[in-house]
């Protein structure tokens, strides 16, 4: 989604925004601007489309410039156009505006600004508000912002400059990040991304929802809405540069695919006791016995994480034998859910911003569930706002496509379930076994990845066909879910996921000569079952590409491709069979000149409905 970067201290700010600007890029975004205060004028350069379209604008004016304010925007209300990209600026000239989120009653406050002769420039809801603040100053921006915001309805995190207070940036958050960096004496950076942060400062301060932050060149001050003083807690990103740069990969996503032996590592890291069969975690710890009495678990999240979700639920019921479900977080906020007592909700999320998740989380919270969080994102709205949680602690992940936070969380919830599990019918050697097979996993990660290549060159084979299915029964159903999810998102090309057995109730008609079909096949209890799907796919002229368990030979008769995996429990497959899936699409994308990292019309993180 959109993005914002603010700087005020003693260096040049236009390369420190632009730079920043840059690290948000993965978010997604068709147009930029930046503003920055320069002898007492606002000087602002946008433009449509890259940011170095936005570079090429910048002229010698406000070069030397040591405050700015900056935005890539996602366009929402407006279409993509120099007009419309932030910063919006005042009537008056003097007052300059980034925005991220939605203002609900701009057609109201637009009404009421014209009626006091203001007149916006733009079509976007945005501007509204810093024609608002405009018509409040008074020579007090701090105070004008907060007048404004009084009259809004809506989400925002926003950044605000002044001409006639050129010593300070005001932001102000309500249902969009905003996060404070402290370089040094006198020198902040601010952000709606720690990406825009960490190569200036690791120590950090993140604004809440319904605070303001007024940043001087003489220090900060934090305030409520109502201007009641908060004293924030400083501190420290959890990931520093490296982790947000290509390190040599050509794509984030390839990357982030490579590095899923580390990133699980990191999940479970500290949390299995394989000596005594045991899983701890922490985030949990207070709530252990209340979840485990649960009478129903909600997994609620969207795209990748509601897949994981759909993992959980399998976990959930098989390990943990509990009752479990997974919704949709945009259909469970609007369809009044019934929640009992003893209702638990899990939101998933790697951001931890996505905005029908956090809807999801509050209704349940109102409803009087108890609502768990499993989040990549330290410190983000959903974070913050469960009642307890567990992080995946798998490092930033860029690329829009999401993988390694999948099986990151797919890992959360196995050590989850299994934690509970304990705690209900799970024997201690049954909980071992897993918890064994578990620490295993990332070692396995790499006999998954060197078939990397095979995989691209039976991708090629089938590159210009439009149509794919992915097929699998059980653990592995979402995994299918997954794999066309991937397949869609990043080269366009239309794949359905669906139980394989699913297939015969109607799309079994779509398989023609040459179709390609890709099977998840491994040793599990559905395994014959899924021969027979093959079998029905194969006499109807599909072409088979199979992810099977290593050892398996009897399926190379069957199939045209077959990628292996290693034999692991069958609860713990998604987190391996999901990986020859991720690379299917990533080789696809490539092979299709598509923007792998950046795939047409989305974002990474979605903030809006
Ligand atoms: O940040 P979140 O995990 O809440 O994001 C949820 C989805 O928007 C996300 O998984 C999306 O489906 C990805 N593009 C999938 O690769």
């Amino acid at each position: 989604m959109c993005g914002i970067v603010g700087y005020i201290g003693h260096k040049c700010a236009r390369p420190i925004l632009i730079e920043g600007l840059k690290r948000l890029e993965y978010r997604g975004y068709d147009s930029a601007g930046l503003a920055v205060l320069n002898d007492g004028q606002v000087a602002v350069s946008r433009a449509v489309g890259r940011i170095a379209n936005l570079e090429a604008r910048l002229n010698g004016d406000g070069a030397n410039a040591t405050i700015g304010i900056a935005h890539t925007r996602w366009a929402t209300h407006g279409g993509p156009s120099e007009r419309n990209a932030h910063p919006h600026i005042a009537q008056n000239g003097r007052i300059a505006l980034v925005h991220n989120g939605i203002i609900e009653n701009y057609r109201t406050l637009r009404t009421f600004l014209e009626g006091m002769k203001v007149c916006c420039q733009s079509e976007t809801d945005t501007e509204v508000l810093v024609q608002l603040i405009g018509h409040f100053y008074k020579g007090n921006i701090e105070q004008a912002v907060r007048d404004a915001l009084h009259e809004v309805q809506g989400t925002y995190g926003i950044a605000v400059l002044c001409a006639d207070e050129p010593d300070r940036i005001v932001v102000a958050r309500k249902g969009s990040p905003l996060i404070v960096g402290i370089v040094g004496p006198g020198e902040y950076i601010v952000a709606s991304d720690a990406a825009a942060i960490v190569q200036h400062t690791a120590q950090v301060v993140y604004l809440a929802d319904g605070e303001m932050a007024t940043i001087a060149r003489d220090g900060f001050r934090t305030t409520t809405l109502e201007n009641v003083p908060v004293t924030k807690e400083v501190q420290a990103v959890e990931f520093s540069l490296d982790q947000i740069e290509l390190g040599g990969y050509e794509h984030f996503m390839l990357k982030e695919i490579f590095e899923q032996g580390q990133s699980l590592s990191m999940t479970l890291r500290g949390r299995l006791n394989t000596r005594e069969g045991v899983i701890h975690l922490g985030g949990l710890a207070n709530h252990t016995r209340d979840i485990a009495r649960a009478r129903r678990l909600i997994f609620t999240a969207q795209g990748t994480a509601w897949h994981a979700g759909l993992v959980g639920e399998y976990l959930f019921e098989d390990i943990a034998k509990i009752p479990a479900e997974t919704e949709y977080a945009s259909e469970f906020r609007y369809r009044n859910p019934l929640i009992e007592p003893g209702t638990v909700v899990i939101a998933i999320s790697q951001s931890g911003e996505t905005a029908d998740t956090l809807a999801a989380l509050r209704e349940a919270k109102e409803k009087g569930a108890l609502a768990l969080g499993v989040i990549n994102a330290v410190g983000s709205t959903i974070a913050r706002e469960s009642d307890a949680g567990v992080y995946l602690h798998c490092g930033p992940e860029i690329g829009v496509a999401s993988t390694k936070a999948f099986t990151s969380q797919v890992a959360v919830l196995a050590m989850m379930a299994i934690q509970l599990g304990r705690r209900r019918f799970l024997s201690q050697p049954e909980a071992k076994n897993l918890i064994d097979a578990l620490a295993r996993i990332p070692g396995q990660v790499s006999a998954v990845l060197e078939q990397s290549e095979a995989i691209r060159k039976a991708v090629e084979k089938y590159i210009h066909r439009e149509n794919w299915l992915f097929l699998g029964r059980g653990y592995n159903y979402p995994i299918a879910l997954e794999g066309a999810l991937k397949l869609k998102e990043i080269s366009y090309i239309h794949a359905e996921g669906m139980p394989a057995a699913e297939m015969k109730h109607g799309p079994i008609a779509l398989i023609n000569e040459g179709m390609p079909v890709v099977f998840i096949a491994t040793r599990c209890s559905q395994y014959e079952k899924v021969l027979s799907n093959i079998e029905e796919v194969r006499s109807r002229g599909g072409r088979i590409i199979a992810v099977a368990t290593e050892g398996d030979e009897h399926i190379r008769e069957m199939a045209q491709h077959v990628f292996y995996v290693p034999d692991v429990p069958e609860p713990l497959q998604p987190l391996l069979t999901v990986i020859p899936l991720q690379l299917l699409a990533y080789h696809a994308a490539v092979l299709r000149n598509c923007n792998v990292d950046k795939p047409r019309n989305l974002a990474k993180s979605v903030t809006v409905e």
